[in-house]
């Protein structure tokens, strides 16, 4: 039955109860008394019951009508929170969003930034994607909104925060001898030749730091500057090599990749959102961070399913 009532009626009957006059609210709302009165009889039938009582020259509130304003104020209310947030998204609709990430975010980020897109279609969006050592150059030059990386820095003064896991796993080629094994020791995986990235990777700084700190010293075969060439090469039988599990998502095949059952791998990492702590954010990185926390868990939940040995690892 409410169904029925408009809000035009809604919004009368609101100005009535709150003035507790007929004709303060025809004023209020620019309209005519006997217009008020009709909406508010018509209000009334549809609710049943006598909202407003009249005694002498005075208008009281009956319980139905005091409930009924109650309900009134969260209604526009709702609607007025509603308008703001509309307002903000007109005034993203403009501007430009500039992220700099590492790159094993490259696998995920544009599917974030494509829903994101879709949601203020007109944003302009650059993403520069580098290794860790040139975010944290572009964060101290201070070019981009956001940055994500997976290795923060302790020494900077920046908001970090964490928001998937980015777990490094060790990958041979599929017909390598130590793909059958389970639960390979470190000392072991030492003795192989190893890809590494170039100086600057977040993933060579944390796969070195993993092994020092276990007293072992890697045997570099290689340096690549790309974890797809480091892929490639592993396929090729150029030696072995840590990754993030990300770079196995669409294209993996485990015929010519495998991943290692090693000892205390994978090693557990996450991405992390950043950006310098007295940055001012614009309206549109504000509008990507908001955004981010209420999309990232859905749509990561759900990708990181998708990249292979990583339901395994978190069972
Ligand atoms: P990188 O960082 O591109 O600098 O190696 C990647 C990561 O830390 O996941």
């Amino acid at each position: 039955m409410m169904k029925n009532a408009t809000l035009r009626q809604l919004k009368v009957f609101e100005s009535v109860a709150r003035n507790l006059s007929y004709t303060r609210a025809a004023e209020e709302l620019y309209l005519t008394q006997p217009t008020v009165s009709i909406q508010i009889k018509q209000l009334t039938d549809i609710v049943g019951l006598p909202l407003l009582e009249q005694i002498g020259k005075r208008i009281y509130l009956t319980d139905s009508g005091r409930e009924l304003l109650k309900v009134c104020r969260e209604i526009f209310e709702g609607l007025s929170r509603f308008e703001m947030l509309v307002s903000e998204m007109k005034g993203v609709k403009a501007g430009k969003l500039r992220l700099a990430v590492i790159t094993t975010a490259k696998y995920f980020v544009p599917r974030l930034l494509g829903l994101f897109c879709q949601r203020f279609p007109g944003i302009d969006v650059s993403l520069k994607v580098t290794n860790r050592e040139r975010v944290l150059q572009r964060m101290a030059d201070n070019q981009d909104d956001i940055y994500v990386l997976g290795t923060p820095p302790g020494d900077m003064d920046i908001e970090v925060e964490p928001f998937l896991e980015n777990p490094l796993v060790v990958l041979a080629p599929g017909n390598h001898p130590l793909a059958a094994e389970k639960n390979i020791s470190l000392q072991r995986l030492a003795d192989e030749p190893f890809l590494i990235r170039e100086p600057g990777s977040g993933i060579r700084l944390a796969t070195e730091q993993f092994f020092a700190e276990r007293g072992l010293k890697l045997k570099v075969r290689m340096e690549l500057g790309s974890n797809e060439a480091i892929k490639q090469a592993v396929v090729g039988g150029l030696g072995i090599a840590v990754l993030s599990a990300h770079t196995l998502t669409l294209d993996h095949n485990s015929e010519e990749l495998a991943i290692l059952d090693v000892q205390d791998f994978p090693i557990r990492r996450h991405w992390y959102l950043a950006y310098p702590k007295d940055k001012q954010l614009s309206v549109v990185a504000l509008a990507f961070l908001e955004f981010l926390h209420t999309e990232s868990k859905l749509i990561g939940e759900k990708y990181l399913q998708g990249i292979p040995g990583f339901p395994s690892q978190r069972s």
